[in-house]
């Protein structure tokens, strides 16, 4: 009898140092061993003390979700405006935590003044280089001493696997260049800025099997050539269990091949099959079962990226909570709810066994 309850105090004990220990872990503290765990914020994310006690305790990697972008730095041509992207810099010097550049050259969220003259008409490729390498030069020298990578050019290829297409054709770049030569410049230019960031290529829906043999072809080539792309960011924007867990290690093992740094960039997992964006507001509840697959999804993507250590820097996650997604409150795809409290989907995630 007395042994028994030997045995059992026991087991009560390491049960509660267990509990103890699983409550006190975090994403970047579970993770360490592996990689750094990001998030991608807004200006109010760190304004508020609950979401910057949250972003402290569980991340060591930031992105700046928009303020970094070419047309919220350069709205008009020769006019710079700082002040939000170096709220978020600041932000990372204060508290020692690091920044991913995001992003120099994107088709979209870019001024239209970039690629057209006074009479609204194209500009030559040669005007494009120059106005390419001004505004990459200026930002990328800013933040040298806190962002230690930058997205170089953001999704470039064809979103369109059915079509012969190679690249992206609706976009100023496409419509200038008519080729790819814009995209070796853009990593030529941001190089020359700062020697030591590592240089991306972003994109999204990248685990579809034509299109990540299209990302593969493109910098495979163009390492060949001499551009300096030291790696491939993963956005993962995901359904559940859509890219399957497998695919996902594929598309991390053909990248590998090529490169030697793979960043997952943007992920978060849409509760929703569509691609329909909510509001970030209102009164919703979501519904027990999808937040169960959805839990059952992150653990799965997380044992791939576990197993994947040797090739994954940085994991980020595109925004903070279900609170402010871009995706809208209806798709509730990330660790943190409404309220900026981890969701069971969290404890899963950090408290693994493998
Ligand atoms: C893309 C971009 C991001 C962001 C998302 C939507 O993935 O790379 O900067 O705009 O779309 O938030």
């Amino acid at each position: 009898m007395r042994r028994l309850h030997f045995f059992i105090s026991i087991a009560l004990l390491l049960a509660s140092s267990f509990a103890a220990k699983a409550q006190m872990s975090t994403l970047k503290d579970a993770y360490k061993p592996y990689f750094s765990v990001g998030v991608a914020v807004n200006l109010r994310n760190i304004s508020d003390p609950t979401q910057i006690a949250l972003i402290k305790r569980n991340f060591n990697s930031m992105t700046a979700e928009n303020v970094m972008k070419p047309q919220l730095v350069q709205p008009h041509q020769g006019e710079f405006y700082w002040d939000d992207a170096d709220k978020i810099a600041n932000f990372c010097r204060e508290n020692g935590i690091k920044l991913r550049g995001h992003c120099l050259m994107w088709y979209k969220q870019i001024g239209d003044w970039f690629f057209k003259d006074e009479d609204g008409k194209y500009v030559s490729r040669e005007v494009l280089y120059d106005r390419m390498r001004t505004h990459i030069y200026a930002v990328v020298n800013r933040y040298k001493d806190i962002v230690y990578c930058w997205d170089v050019v953001n999704e470039a290829i064809n979103p369109d696997s059915s079509s012969p297409e190679v690249y992206r054709t609706e976009s100023g770049f496409w419509e200038i260049c008519h080729d790819d030569e814009w995209i070796k410049k853009a990593f030529q230019f941001a190089r020359e800025a700062d020697p030591n960031a590592l240089l991306y290529y972003n994109e999204f829906n990248e685990c579809d099997p034509v299109k990540r043999q299209r990302i593969y072809n493109m910098v495979k080539t163009m390492k060949a050539e001499g551009v300096p792309i030291d790696g491939i960011g993963m956005q993962g924007h995901y359904r559940i269990m859509n890219p399957t867990p497998e695919a996902v290690d594929e598309t991390i093992k053909m990248f590998s091949q090529i490169v030697e740094h793979i960043h997952f960039t943007e992920l978060d997992v849409r509760l929703t099959d569509g691609n329909e964006k909510f509001p970030q507001w209102g009164d919703v509840t979501l519904d027990e079962k999808d937040l169960k697959r959805q839990e059952e999804y992150y653990v799965a993507l997380f044992k791939v990226f576990r197993k994947n250590k040797k090739y994954l820097d940085t994991v980020t996650f595109w925004n903070l909570a279900d609170a402010d997604s871009w995706l809208g409150r209806k798709n509730g795809p990330l660790l943190f709810d409404f309220d900026f409290r981890p969701k069971q989907v969290y404890r899963s995630v950090v408290n693994f066994t493998d």
